[in-house]
């Protein structure tokens, strides 16, 4: 089954995410995909009420990565699955880029999520001045070691999802082909399973400008587990994305 992340950002208030989380779980009530709706925290519990006892999952869009203590304004992974949360989006680029998150804060909280038994979903990409100098595959690597080797596993069988963005798509319009995601997930998935051994399942899913026009054809490649959606997740149309991991 494929995955489809809402990444909705900062984008909705917290009655608009709640409005439209009641709409999409009417409109498609039993979706033929694994779909998880990340709306901002304050927005978890009323979004949370809406989709429990329904197949839509809840997710955060990131996480602290202390479990207690002096931390004013964050967030710990075990107040986020109290909140029913199960999967976390960790390491997003607006993050890293816009707020200083480093590799390093990165890699600390995704081992915070794996603690809580909250399913990361890790996001690597490669700036349009890496990819035109031909460096897009070194930094994705680079990223990957920075947050995988010799992560801190308590269990095994993790389920790790990564989140191929390149940067340049996201919010842009312009998403990457088909062709060269395939070819980028690959070598993803091949370079996040050396580093981490047997211990983790993997699953790799596009982000960067997906809507319901382009969904269809990354959903259609068996390399690409998914997507994660950010604006066009924040509409009602959204579930036409949905509709096309069913095809
Ligand atoms: P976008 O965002 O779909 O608006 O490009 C994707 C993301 O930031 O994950």
């Amino acid at each position: 089954m494929k995955l489809i992340v809402a990444n909705w950002k900062m984008y909705l208030g917290v009655k608009q995410a709640t409005h439209l989380a009641e709409r999409i779980r009417r409109a498609l009530p039993r979706p033929r995909a694994r779909v998880v709706l990340c709306p901002s925290f304050p927005a978890l519990m009323p979004v949370g009420a809406v989709i429990r006892r329904s197949p839509y999952a809840l997710g955060a869009q990131d996480v602290a990565w202390e479990e207690r203590g002096a931390f004013t304004g964050e967030v710990s992974a075990r107040d986020l699955r109290e909140l029913g949360c199960a999967y976390v989006i960790v390491g997003h680029s607006e993050r890293r880029q816009k707020l200083g998150e480093t590799d390093e804060m990165v890699r600390r909280k995704l081992e915070a999520a794996v603690h809580a038994r909250l399913k990361p979903i890790l996001c690597v990409g490669e700036t349009l001045t890496h990819r035109r100098a031909g460096k897009a595959t070194s930094i994705i690597c680079r990223e990957l070691k920075a947050a995988l080797q010799n992560l801190q596993l308590t269990t095994d069988n993790v389920q790790l999802t990564i989140a191929y963005e390149p940067i340049w798509a996201i919010g842009t319009g312009v998403s990457a082909t088909p062709r060269d995601v395939v070819t980028m997930h690959r070598l993803i998935r091949a370079e996040a399973e050396r580093l981490l051994g047997r211990r983790a399942r993997v699953r790799v899913i596009y982000g960067g400008s997906v809507d319901s026009r382009t969904a269809g054809a990354f959903l259609r490649e068996p390399e690409v587990h998914g997507v994660l959606v950010g604006g066009a997740s924040a509409r009602l149309s959204f579930v036409r994305i949905i509709q096309r991991a069913s095809l």
